[in-house]
């Protein structure tokens, strides 16, 4: 999207000349899902789709949004001093920007007028890559730029999962706003959600490339399920601590698991937990294979990751299957699985470059006849998290 057409955007809703345009970026994960609010270690990277934000001040202290995206959308106001989560279904898109300026307010950072924001994604809504973070943190830098807010990207990041968790109600864990709000280009973030330590690795393919699959199905009952999952996790530890102590699913090895798994005593809590553990344990053996320069190694552990997420955790269904599936049998292809919350939204797949046409067509063939609609395909960067353009 080019700068120009967001101004004049901007000019033809607000009518007047707007300061300042920003990008966030979106994100996908390499490996490691479910793990983030278990404690356990996530590896994803900031993706060119994200959200643009054209920003224009005001001298009164209305907050005037309007989303480009949105078919018949309306501008929808409120003032920098209310705190109250937005009920009304038609708005409730506007509690992740309202959320990050309540917060930022509470917290102590001086913002002393209204402004207009308008904006305009290019990450299709619900996609599972993350349009929710992409906007927590858009917003979290634009008030930081404009309002000069003494205030460091991990604050903010955090003030992003405390808008979802209590402005928007989802339990999620952190790696999205990481994700987002750290992201640098042609790296991916191998983070421990327990510490927050942190650390770059160069996403080094080679011959091959990530390919993102939208299902282009809405996640409209992931909410209510995510946080079911989140809530079995906690029985499980609760149950395990008959006889351990530990926090959260992620501070246990597999073997370790194994010798007390009994203290569950139930099918589906055993499964949860299996793969909280799995998975953890699989994204340290992924990113020695990355390291190790192993990619086909790597491939067989992102497979493994959306087995895991299928049998153990359940969050897949029969559109993300369809695409992962299908992509395993393809030519040239290493690895493929779902990414995110689950449900719908997305899968990605790694693929030697000049199969990726090939790829793109027989997945696509596929899926239509299975599904009965299409798959949608994107080839994104790496990028850097949140600036102004
Ligand atoms: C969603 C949440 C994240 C994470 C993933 C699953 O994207 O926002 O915190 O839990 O699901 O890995």
């Amino acid at each position: 999207m080019d700068k120009q057409e967001l101004l004049k955007e901007y000019q033809d809703v607000f009518n007047g000349e707007a300061k300042d345009v920003f990008f966030s970026p979106g994100r996908i994960n390499v490996i490691g899902e479910h793990t983030d609010y278990n404690g356990g270690h996530v590896f994803p990277c900031a993706i060119s789709l994200g959200t643009f934000g054209v920003y224009g001040p005001r001298d009164d202290d209305k907050v005037q949004l309007y989303s480009a995206n949105m078919e018949g959308s309306t501008v929808v106001e409120f003032s920098i001093n209310d705190e109250k989560p937005e009920t009304d279904a038609d708005k409730t898109w506007t509690n992740y920007f309202k959320g990050m300026l309540v917060y930022l307010k509470q917290a102590g950072y001086q913002i002393d007028h209204g402004f207009n924001l308008l904006v305009h994604g290019n990450l299709p809504y619900g996609a599972g890559l993350s349009s929710s973070a992409s906007i927590e943190l858009l917003m979290g830098n634009l008030l930081k730029d404009e309002f000069n807010l003494d205030i460091d990207e991990i604050s903010l990041v955090k003030l992003g999962q405390k808008t979802e968790n209590d402005f928007v109600g989802l339990n999620s864990g952190i790696m999205d706003q990481f994700a987002v709000g750290m992201g640098k280009k042609d790296n991916a973030i191998f983070l421990d959600c327990s510490t927050l330590e942190y650390q770059y690795l160069p996403l080094k393919l080679g011959d091959y490339e990530i390919v993102i699959m939208s299902t282009n199905k809405k996640h409209s009952l992931a909410g209510s399920k995510y946080n079911e999952r989140v809530e079995q996790c906690e029985e499980a530890v609760k149950r395990l601590n008959q006889k351990l102590n530990i926090k959260k699913l992620g501070e246990l090895d597999e073997n370790t698991f194994d010798e007390y798994s009994y203290l569950i005593n139930d099918d589906v809590l055993i499964c949860r937990a299996r793969h909280a553990v799995a998975e953890n344990q699989r994204t340290l053996r992924a990113i020695e294979a990355m390291k190790a320069g192993d990619l086909e190694k790597l491939g067989r552990l992102i497979n493994a990751s959306h087995v895991s997420l299928h049998f153990d955790y359940e969050v897949t269904g029969k559109e993300l299957d369809t695409l992962a599936e299908t992509a395993w049998e393809q030519p040239g292809c290493l690895g493929a699985r779902m990414v995110g919350g689950g449900f719908a939204g997305s899968a990605i797949a790694i693929v030697k470059k000049d199969q990726a046409d090939a790829f793109k067509e027989n997945v696509g063939k596929v899926y239509r006849e299975t599904i009965g609609y299409d798959a949608s395909f994107y080839d994104a960067e790496i990028v850097d998290g949140p600036h102004k353009i």
